[in-house]
């Protein structure tokens, strides 16, 4: 059952989406081709995160370490092409900002001409450069703080960040920095909730959190993780259906239905 929804927000919409200013909470869904891009607009989400996740939910990769800006080019172009009404932003996928800023533009421009409104891209005060070279060149950027599944080594792991003072001081920096320097919303991913409405609090942009509790501006989910699909997931994900259950009992009674001769039907036939 889809919802009437009220029409997507814009970057400069979305910039000034505070729930403490009584904006409604931002939803954000990742979807990587057009079909989820299709059901996830019908369902009026307000983003579509073309995220670097492709590489663990669909590419069967063990992290987002191994997807190309090819690769991205490749899924936001089938998500732009499910012609979404929602904001499409695409991750820059890792190694594509951090060495050059000039190439960095040009692979943050090759996502927006794929059918991206926005970018992502993850780290804090370090960025600070490459966000400005991008909203120089008219390219919106989200920031993403917390657990960046691109420093997955430097991390030693996917751990919850932020905690203890000086952990959860040095994203407050962070923070301040990527929206000073431009960003229009972040994602907090894997932090403590109570740093994650502090941060929300301080700022002026939209937070929106994944495993960083109820207070941020806004939540984004996996699509694959939300609908049951992937094998295991965080505890901070609900699950609203069990699709992974439903597909495989579904193809084993068409497998059935072959094997004892009742697929397919005369109906099912031309004449
Ligand atoms: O790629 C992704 O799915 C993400 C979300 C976890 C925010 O960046």
């Amino acid at each position: 059952m889809t919802q009437s929804r009220p029409a997507p927000p814009t970057v400069p919409e979305v910039r000034g989406r505070k729930r403490r200013q009584g904006g409604v909470p931002l939803v954000m869904v990742t979807a990587y081709d057009a079909p989820g891009a299709r059901m996830a607009d019908a369902a009026g989400v307000d983003l579509l995160l073309v995220g670097d996740s492709v590489a663990n939910n669909v590419l069967g990769y063990d992290d987002t370490l191994q997807v190309t800006v090819a690769d991205m080019v490749h899924h936001t172009g089938a998500v732009a092409r499910a012609r979404p009404q929602a904001l499409v932003v695409a991750d820059l996928p890792w190694l594509s900002y951090h060495i050059d800023l000039p190439d960095s533009v040009r692979n943050a421009a090759s996502l927006i001409r794929a059918g991206a409104g926005a970018v992502k891209l993850e780290g804090g005060r370090s960025r600070v450069p490459v966000i400005e070279a991008l909203v120089a060149a008219e390219i919106p950027v989200m920031g993403h703080l917390g657990l960046t599944p691109q420093s997955v080594h430097t991390m030693g792991g996917y751990r919850v960040q932020g905690k203890g003072v000086e952990a959860a001081d040095a994203l407050g920096a962070d923070a301040l920095a990527i929206a000073a320097a431009g960003c229009f919303a972040v994602v907090l991913e894997g932090i403590p909730r109570e740093l994650a409405a502090s941060l929300t609090e301080q700022l002026e942009i939209p937070t929106i959190g994944i495993g960083a509790g109820p207070d941020c501006d806004g939540q984004v989910l996996v699509m694959h993780d939300l609908l049951g699909i992937t094998p295991s997931v965080p505890k901070f994900v609900r699950r609203y259906a069990d699709l992974a259950d439903q597909a495989t009992t579904a193809v084993a009674a068409y497998a059935a239905d072959v094997r004892n001769g009742q697929f397919p039907s005369d109906a099912e036939s031309y004449h």
